[in-house]
């Protein structure tokens, strides 16, 4: 694996080297999310005068990253580790290198380096890390760090790094993908729709964080952003401008979503209805069936999307999980500024429109459609004109 093609293939410039490593065999990503195209855990060699690590990987894959490293390194011993991100699956080998090179200098945020204890409590940090803030810098030689805080960009320790010389952006999780690279460094056909995926999922919650950052990346000449999970990004207008878009919560797509959740077919009888009449007017139509698709995709496309007819069955005077699962992780990831409508099902005292009304209302800038649908157990002809004024007012 490690041949001299390898190397080659994996510099990003001639003094950076990509030293990341692919997962293809975990089940969920943050015990959440499928990544049936696994996950990649970034980490970078910058190679000068001094030698810094730019953040370490998930301990699923310290004994390959570290022999990865040996390997770049041929010999030589690294002065710093900049660690941009806490999180355990970029942190998670941190305590490897600094056992392995006793003298090599943590960098990182001052909320970082508060946070190090908490996961390497075995570890004596003293004389071991170098806390930066906002605009400091680091020379390696010919090559010059730039600091730069991006907290909530997803946690609040969070920095990320310019390299000025060769204008490389060290972005942490942000312009991040699911997928492996399969030593394709530049791979980006999980670019939209992964990377939406893991953007909503992950980062959905932290719009006005993101929009903070994108204003300081603005502010720099960047030629080449190199994320913590994914491909390496040279065409940057594209990722840039649906990073805009996503964190100003603007849909894509004049669309609508469809979302159903039903026990025993009745309802998915209605949503589908629902969706060939919003077709047979026009409209682009996606249907997702929450008690079968992965959620993650699903809030996804929820926010995709410009608009959404939720359809439910109601559930022990509530509605039914599924969907209070879906409207819970919109919830979280601050879902705003859609029109929603409701299709409702109760064979004897409805109780999911209510419900689900009640949780969209606790969004902001939720435009919900005023005509309700209720269906008794299965749609009836009768239904039809509710179903009518419903699609009508999706489509105003
Ligand atoms: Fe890829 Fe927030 O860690």
């Amino acid at each position: 694996m490690y041949t001299e093609q390898y190397r080659i293939m994996m510099k990003v410039t001639n003094h950076i080297r990509y030293v990341g490593v692919d997962d293809t065999d975990l089940d969920l990503f943050e015990s959440q999310y499928p990544v049936p195209e696994g996950v990649t855990y970034n980490s970078y060699l910058i190679e000068d005068e001094k030698i810094a690590i730019m953040d370490s990987v998930d301990r699923r894959k310290t004994s390959e990253w570290m022999a990865q490293l040996e390997q770049a390194l041929d010999g030589r011993s690294p002065h710093y580790l900049v660690v941009q991100h806490m999180e355990p699956d970029h942190g998670g080998s941190i305590s490897a290198v600094m056992e392995r090179w006793p003298q090599l200098q943590i960098v990182a945020s001052t909320k970082a380096v508060q946070m190090l204890p908490q996961f390497f409590a075995q570890m004596d940090f003293s004389g071991r890390t170098v806390a930066v803030k906002e605009g400091d810098t680091l020379s390696l030689g010919n090559h010059t760090l730039q600091f730069m805080m991006a907290p909530m960009v997803h946690w609040p320790e969070v920095m990320v790094t310019y390299e000025q010389t060769e204008r490389v952006l060290f972005s942490a999780d942000a312009f991040g993908t699911f997928g492996a690279l399969h030593g394709n460094l530049t791979d980006q056909r999980a670019w939209p729709d992964e990377a939406r995926r893991y953007y909503v999922n992950i980062c959905g919650k932290y719009g006005q964080p993101v929009q903070q950052l994108l204003r300081k990346v603005g502010a720099l000449e960047v030629a080449t952003i190199c994320p913590l999970h994914g491909p390496i990004l040279e065409d940057l207008a594209y990722p840039i401008g649906l990073y805009d878009q996503w964190s100003r919560y603007e849909a894509e797509c004049d669309g609508i979503l469809v979302a159903y959740a039903s026990i025993h077919g009745g309802t998915a009888t209605a949503a589908l209805c629902m969706a060939d009449l919003l077709r047979k007017r026009g409209a682009e139509v996606v249907t997702m069936d929450l008690c079968r698709c992965d959620i993650s995709a699903a809030v996804s496309e929820a926010f995709r999307m410009k608009r959404m007819v939720l359809a439910a069955s109601s559930y022990d005077a509530s509605v039914f999980p599924p969907m209070h699962d879906f409207l819970h992780h919109l919830q979280l990831k601050a879902y705003k500024g859609h029109r929603v409508g409701i299709i409702e099902n109760g064979s004897w005292a409805p109780t999911a429109g209510r419900v689900m009304s009640e949780m969209l209302g606790a969004m902001k800038e939720i435009d919900l459609a005023p005509s309700m649908v209720t269906i008794r157990s299965t749609m009836k002809p009768t239904d039809m004109e509710a179903m009518e004024a419903l699609a009508t007012a999706m489509l105003d």
